[in-house]
């Protein structure tokens, strides 16, 4: 046979014989887990299942409430989660919270890779507040086209751009832990931001804002170019509001999380006045730091925002999506990372109002979809 035919044959047996395996996406977040299974088919990814379990019954709290727990009971609500979701695959990825982990991105002189391999560390250093032997340190050179100097020039080729990126070694023990136990094979772990990006962004190069509405805080991304500019930490989310409408209103945490879901903010009721107040303020605080963000980038880089992505199951909150375009006047967008999987049409609504909690499990299980090719 010919060489030529001999490939050819060999890459069509490759094909048929390639083991498209199921990998899965894990989210240990403060208030729950979540799972999301996908697998390659004929080069889409397709949802095999997706699941999520609340943390609050592990914690002896009310379910809506960030927790704090040990190993062995995240180990436990991992194991429930998988049995409920019915989850099959056993090579998975993890995401890891903003955070237990430090992003920044740093100039340095343009020097050989030998060199930089020396100079990062030392350079990261400055930036990480725990002492080195307590943190994973990775880094990345950003490419020219994407980067900029300070005053939003394209930046001079005698300093380059890198990203720096350190990770707790705490939580990545912990997560190891977690995994072995439930005889899963983690391959990475990466920071939430990465994979919420790769979820819930379309491709464009124009200056973009995830706004991450979780449990405890709420994360703030501005995204140019595919590369991720800056982050930052608020310290209020969804939770924050429920607490505020219990005590305004009078009634228990787990009876405020249910009123927040059906009714939202807005009642009529003898305590309304209350209600608004104290919710509007916790709203107005989160806003306020949406806002130094937008006008911040634009000093620094001497650019616009052009849209606002809105992620976390906090924007499932009634009318949150028309507040936040009402009070920035650019384009928002309630983020649906599950369009970038296949799934029976009949799910396509629930898996719309379930996309915003779970843009960070979609985005891990992409990530190791890509990875098994
Ligand atoms: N229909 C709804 N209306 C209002 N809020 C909702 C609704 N559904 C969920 N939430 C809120 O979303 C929050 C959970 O969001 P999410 O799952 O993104 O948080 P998390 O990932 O656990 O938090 P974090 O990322 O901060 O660790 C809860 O505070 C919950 O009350
Ligand atoms: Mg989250």
């Amino acid at each position: 046979m010919s060489e030529f035919l001999n490939n050819i044959i060999k890459s069509v047996k490759d094909y048929f014989n390639k083991k498209e395996e199921s990998v899965l996406g894990i989210d240990i977040s403060s208030s729950s887990i979540k799972v999301v299974q996908l697998r390659k088919k004929r080069g889409k990814a397709i949802l095999e299942t997706y699941g999520e379990i609340s943390l609050g019954a592990y914690a002896n709290v009310e379910n809506g409430r960030a927790t704090k727990l040990s190993t062995q009971k995240i180990t436990e609500a991992l194991s429930d989660l998988l049995r409920e979701s019915k989850v099959t695959a056993k090579k998975c990825g993890v995401a890891v919270p903003l955070s237990s982990s430090l992003l920044k991105i740093i100039k340095i002189p343009s020097v050989s890779e030998r060199q930089l391999k020396e100079i990062v560390p030392i350079e990261a250093r400055k930036y990480i507040p725990v002492p080195a032997t307590e943190v994973l340190l990775d880094w990345n050179i950003i490419p020219k086209e994407t980067s900029y100097s300070e005053e939003g020039e394209a930046q001079k080729a005698d300093k380059i751009e890198v990203m720096i990126v350190a990770i707790h070694k705490e939580i990545i023990n912990m997560y190891t832990d977690v995994l072995s136990q439930n005889n899963l094979e983690s391959s990475f772990f990466e920071i939430e931001l990465f994979a919420t990006t790769r979820s819930v962004l379309s491709r464009g190069i124009r200056p973009v804002m995830i706004f991450d509405f979780g449990v405890s805080t709420t994360k703030l991304y501005v995204v140019e170019g595919g590369i991720i500019r800056e982050s930052h930490i608020v310290n209020r989310g969804s939770q924050d509001l429920t607490l505020a409408l219990s005590k305004s209103l009078g009634i228990s945490f787990d009876e405020a999380e249910g009123s927040k879901r059906t009714t939202g903010l807005t009642r009529e009721t003898d305590n309304e006045e209350d209600v608004s107040e104290s919710t509007s303020a916790i709203m107005e605080y989160i806003f306020s730091e949406v806002e130094k963000t937008i006008i911040g980038y634009q000093i620094r880089y001497n650019k616009s925002i052009v849209k606002i992505i809105l992620t976390g199951g906090g924007m499932l909150l009634k009318n949150i999506v028309d507040r936040t375009s009402e009070k920035f006047k650019i384009e928002v967008e309630l983020a649906n990372p599950f369009r970038k999987v296949e799934a029976p049409a009949f799910l396509e609504e629930v898996l719309k109002r379930a996309g915003p909690e779970f843009a960070v499990a979609v985005g891990i299980a992409l990530r190791k979809l890509e990875e098994m090719d």
